[in-house]
């Protein structure tokens, strides 16, 4: 059996620089036909102009169309704005709240602070992509997608009713009921791992129970029951829910280490991730919609006139991959599912 789907986009991905970088976006190039590319590099991407440059630089890689985030500063100017809404290689503008996560150093302290610059995104019509965590050590680290919505995310949505946003990476039920309940300019991106696993994964090796750092990412999965009205929002057709994988490689010297990195690996095999875990509720008729058109259509991109096959036959996943020994996710397992490019 396979399936025929028009080229899927990834509207959330790390590519990083480097030997990383040469060993990755290949990866996802084969894949995805558009991806969005985070900032959150070291040094991070602050600008327009910076975008492009590291744009150009992916492009001397693997060829994709790269839709770029610009990573949303205090000091991020409201040129910058208007720059980047001029610019078709630039999607939009992301927030990281300060210290969220991996490269947050630069990130938003007091959402009061940007305000400014987000009445200029709302009247430009320039999205804003947001990891949606707090970081106050009084806030169960379980919770603090939830405690985001209540307390930043409602607010945002009150002030700036018209601004376009993107919750990347939702992890739990509260954010499905949240998103389902803003108009049609909140929009959220679910990962195959979100999907594919709950929290119990961070505490199991090989069906033993260890600590278990590859499934370690942020936000931090939830329960089973966030992972099942998750997957009931991904396999929907609703269109406010569509993929972003959040593939965020890191050697494995800083996944395996006594201050490990946040980030799941898929942009191997994150399509067929995103099957297996639509194929599991039978609902593969909704991947297309998921993985092809949804996001798409928000941030008015193109369908494209390439397709992909996926089918089933059985891949072992690699247990790391190259020099740097990058640990896929469900390394070491089989997938039923594996694509082919027309
Ligand atoms: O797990 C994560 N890894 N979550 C993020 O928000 C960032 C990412 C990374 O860049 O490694
Ligand atoms: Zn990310």
């Amino acid at each position: 059996m396979s399936i025929q789907i028009s080229k899927p986009f990834d509207a959330h991905l790390h590519l990083r620089r480097g030997k990383m970088a040469e060993l990755v976006t290949p990866m996802s190039a084969a894949q995805f036909a558009d991806v969005i590319v985070m900032p959150n590099l070291n040094p991070p991407i602050l600008t327009v102009a910076e975008a492009n440059s590291y744009r150009n630089y992916l492009l001397e890689i693997a060829k994709c169309n790269y839709h770029m985030a610009v990573y949303l500063t205090e000091n991020t100017s409201i040129e910058e704005i208007d720059a980047a809404a001029k610019d078709d290689n630039i999607i939009g503008f992301k927030l990281y709240p300060l210290n969220a996560t991996t490269g947050s150093q630069n990130g938003i302290s007091d959402i009061k602070n940007i305000y400014p610059i987000l009445k200029r995104m709302e009247i430009q019509k320039v999205p804003l992509l947001i990891h949606g965590e707090v970081t106050r050590p009084d806030v169960d680290i379980f919770d603090r997608e939830k405690v985001f919505i209540e307390e930043v995310l409602t607010q945002i949505v009150t002030d700036f009713p018209k601004l376009r946003i993107t919750l990347e990476h939702i992890t739990s039920a509260d954010a499905v009921e949240f998103v389902m309940s803003c108009s049609e300019n909140v929009v959220a991106t679910i990962t195959a791992h979100h999907l594919l696993m709950n929290r119990n994964a961070i505490f199991t090796v090989n069906e033993k129970t260890a600590l278990n750092p590859h499934n370690f990412c942020l936000p931090v999965a939830k329960t089973e029951r966030d992972r099942n009205v998750l997957l009931r929002a991904a396999v929907s057709g609703n269109s406010k829910f569509f993929a972003g994988s959040d593939s965020a490689p890191h050697p494995l010297n800083c996944k395996e280490s006594s201050c490990g990195c946040a980030g799941c690996f898929t942009g191997l095999h994150a399509v067929e991730l995103y099957a297996k875990a639509f194929a599991e509720l039978e609902r593969l008729g909704n991947l297309e919609e998921f993985l092809s058109i949804n996001g798409r259509i928000h941030y008015g991109i193109s369908i494209p006139s390439e397709f992909i096959n996926i089918y089933d036959t059985t891949f072992l996943i690699p247990d790391s991959i190259g020099e740097e020994k990058l640990t896929p996710f469900m390394a070491g397992q089989n997938l039923n599912w594996k694509v082919l490019e027309e």
